[in-house]
């Protein structure tokens, strides 16, 4: 049985307990409609954490006016029922609870404006603003997040260090289906023969990493390979780039300090995002 919080001042209580008997909490912050990659955040704070907290929040400040905040999937006695082999706490807060007004407002500026910050402005504003509080309420030793979410990652990354935050990030593996599409809560809307032509993004990105394997490090090449690949499948590419890793900056060549591989496209109304990291050590 999953104890279930659901305001700040429950946390508040169960934090102090937690630092009562010296144990270091891990924060896996997720929007619910749990799945495989959202669980394997979850084991990898169980390994590192001797106290792990999952927090469930669809969070509206990420959501644009147009995009799918009341058809996001909200599944959340599912989602306990996932978590309940696991040795977790779930923070499952309001509305009103996480934003009782609605004026403050965290912004890391430059990382937010690229790639995903094209087409969704305002997205890594309420990203940050929600992680800044959960951080806030929480005090977690260590945050746990997903490589799916690559510039996520860096955003988070960038406003753990500006402002302080004294705790450690975690980036962990994207978890994918047996075809190689990452898995994402969005996948629920895909329709069938979505559903089918959707892994060719990946297959894209992993011919390039072959290339790069063998040898080619330029933008454009690595950058075809990819939508060569997705458009096999006749998939509406948004944008693909070849990023610096620290910047997020197109670079033309991948050198020693490796790059970012990543892109968006559109199947109907469902927006998917995937990525590599290549050329690491
Ligand atoms: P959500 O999309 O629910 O994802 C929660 C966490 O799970 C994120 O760190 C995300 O990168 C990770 N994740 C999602 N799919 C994954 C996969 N296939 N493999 C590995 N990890 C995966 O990301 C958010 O929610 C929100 O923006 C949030 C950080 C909770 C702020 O509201």
């Amino acid at each position: 049985n999953v104890p279930v919080l659901h305001t700040v001042h429950q946390v508040r209580l169960w934090r102090e307990q937690q630092r009562a008997e010296d144990k270091k909490v891990g924060l896996v912050a997720t929007m619910g409609a749990l799945h495989e990659g959202h669980l394997s955040l979850v084991q990898a704070a169980a390994a590192q954490c001797s106290s792990v907290i999952v927090s469930i929040f669809v969070n509206p400040t990420q959501f644009a006016p147009h995009e799918d905040l009341d058809k996001y999937p909200r599944t959340l006695s599912d989602d306990i029922q996932k978590l309940s082999k696991l040795p977790v706490t779930v923070f499952a807060p309001s509305a009103t609870e996480m934003y009782p007004r609605k004026q403050s407002f965290v912004e890391v500026l430059g990382l937010s404006e690229m790639l995903e910050g094209v087409t969704r402005p305002h997205f890594f504003r309420g990203v940050a603003t929600v992680v800044s509080r959960l951080f806030n309420i929480i005090e977690p030793n260590y945050a746990f997040f997903g490589q799916k979410d690559i510039q996520q990652c860096c955003v988070l990354r960038a406003l753990i260090q500006d402002m302080h935050y004294n705790l450690k990030m975690v980036v962990v593996p994207t978890v994918r289906d047996s075809d190689g599409l990452a898995l994402s809560s969005r996948n629920v809307y895909l329709t069938a023969e979505q559903r089918a032509r959707a892994p060719a993004f990946y297959r894209g990105l992993c011919r390039a990493q072959k290339l790069f394997d063998s040898g080619v490090v330029d933008r454009k090449t690595l950058i075809d390979a990819v939508k060569d690949e997705a458009a096999k499948a006749d998939l509406d590419i948004e944008y693909v780039c070849l990023s610096n890793p620290n910047d997020l900056k197109e670079i033309d060549t991948v050198d020693s300090q490796g790059a970012i591989l990543s892109g968006a496209w559109r199947m109907g109304t469902t927006r998917l995002i995937d990525n590599i990291l290549i050329g690491f050590e």
